[in-house]
């Protein structure tokens, strides 16, 4: 096994050594090129060298650089080096890391990582957690947690009985809640649409004056981090009313949870302890590698509830916290190994140096891009930065060329009617002069473009 082992590693490295310096998107004759994947099944074994070579000479150059510097779309982080190595050495361990009993090293680790998560994000030390995929799962984790409780407040119990004839229960969303909060609605049986939505401001903030009076079995969805303006929903406002109402408060907080780990942020997270559940990601801004999201629900029993089972070859009884107790899945790798080596690396002062530079990274961009005569749309209160550049059209046409240009890349958007270029500053790797370098090749692709009716100035779009 050693030398395609060794020969992986080293191709591995050799890729990220080169990211900082390719075209983050992948050329068009790469992406071509992916046809030399679409062989037969072979008949027979070959040498696992060649299929690994073949994985890094086709596969490598059709990648997208998102474990780059210079990668700004969606909101995507790359991997600490620390925890990528605790990947490989995790992802040689193959533990099904979902009994204590059976795998105790993994489950210890996890342990550990989900008290250190829980001090750093400030919540409250006994929450229970899931170490899931994404944001998107974690939401549904919490939502079920969420379920579990206020239909079991209602004398329901809903695992066991299911959804039909239970009492009705009322969801609260914000109206620029994340669409992965309505997936996980829609999954849970409560429906993606069946919610009352809630008015938001310029800036996609729930307006507290505007929530329902609330009453019966009741779950609010708050918002700390908005996907395009990195805005946080008014959690002071709304968190004591829904106390009185005895409504269960969730955060879906993929990204914006991490504000409350640096000090100069940590004002926008301010009351967030105070709700039920909480959802983020790991693989955004704690950088590390896909798939890798959290739930944290202030009343472990509930999260438990709605999600443990038990069978008579599974050794589930222990004293200790079995991962899989808390997680949709049985089988699971073991995703909480990367984010104890990413928090023991980087230690409280890491993490919130790592936050706070990209913070300030969001704002140079913002600064360079206006100071160069373009409209920001949003508050960059965050690490998002939206930007117009005149028109939809002209907007669109400074996108597809920052994108072919290859220096940096960063997606598009439509703000309230607003098309925009989207950044998002959540990488490890990205230093300031990586802003500068993607500031001026943003500048360079809108001062590109043919004077025309199209190409007007900002503040028209
Ligand atoms: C606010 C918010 N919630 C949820 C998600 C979904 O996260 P994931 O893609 O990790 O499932 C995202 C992703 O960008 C997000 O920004």
């Amino acid at each position: 096994m050693k030398p395609v082992l060794t020969d992986a590693s080293q191709r591995a490295i050799r890729y990220l050594e080169g990211l900082a310096e390719r075209p983050v998107a992948p050329s068009p004759s790469a992406v071509a090129a992916l046809s030399a994947f679409d062989e037969p099944l072979p008949e027979s074994a070959s040498d696992p060298a060649d299929t690994i070579r073949l994985l890094d000479e086709v596969g490598s150059p059709a990648t997208m650089a998102m474990a780059g510097p210079r990668f700004f779309g969606f909101v995507i982080g790359g991997s600490l080096p620390v925890s990528l190595a605790a990947n490989w050495l995790a992802g040689a361990w193959d533990q099904n890391s979902a009994l204590y009993r059976a795998t105790p090293g993994t489950a210890c680790l996890e342990g550990v990582a989900l008290r250190w998560l829980l001090d750093v994000l400030r919540l409250p030390a006994g929450c229970g957690g899931a170490f899931v995929t994404g944001a998107t799962v974690a939401n549904f984790c919490a939502l079920a947690a969420a379920r579990h409780a206020v239909l079991g407040r209602a004398g329901w119990n809903v695992e066991a009985d299911g959804l039909f004839g239970a009492p009705p229960v009322t969801v609260v969303v914000g109206a620029e809640t994340h669409p992965s909060v309505s997936k996980a609605l829609g999954l849970l049986g409560l429906g993606r649409s069946r919610v009352v939505t809630v008015e938001t401001d310029s800036q996609g903030r729930m307006r507290p004056g505007r929530m329902p009076r609330l009453s019966g079995p009741t779950i609010i969805c708050l918002q700390a981090g908005n996907v395009n303006t990195g805005a946080f929903d008014p959690v002071a406002a709304v968190i004591p009313r829904a106390r009185e109402a005895g409504a269960w408060v969730h955060v879906d907080g993929a990204f914006g949870l991490w504000a409350a780990a640096a000090p100069s942020r940590a004002h926008l997270a301010e009351g967030l302890g105070g709700a039920d559940s909480w959802a983020t990601d790991a693989h955004k801004w704690l950088n590390v590698p896909y798939d890798s999201g959290l739930a944290f629900v202030r009343d472990p029993h509930a999260l438990r509830a709605a999600m443990a089972i038990t069978a008579d070859y599974l050794p589930t009884e222990t004293e200790n916290r079995n991962p899989g107790d808390f997680t949709p899945e049985l089988s699971r790798r073991a995703r909480g190994v990367e984010v104890w080596a990413a928090l023991r690396s980087l230690g409280r002062a890491g993490l919130a140096e790592m936050i706070e530079r990209n913070c300030a990274q969001a704002r140079r961009f913002a600064d360079r891009l206006a100071g160069a005569g373009f409209e920001i749309l949003n508050e960059v209160v965050l690490n998002q930065v939206l930007v117009s550049f005149g028109s939809p059209e002209t907007t669109k046409r400074v996108i597809d060329a920052t994108q072919a240009d290859g220096t940096c890349w960063a997606g598009i958007t439509s703000w309230q009617s607003r098309t925009a270029m989207r950044i998002s500053v959540s990488c490890w790797a990205t230093t300031d002069n990586d802003v500068e370098r993607s500031a001026d090749a943003i500048i360079r692709a809108a001062n590109a473009l043919p004077a025309g009716p199209a190409a007007i100035g900002p503040g028209q779009g």
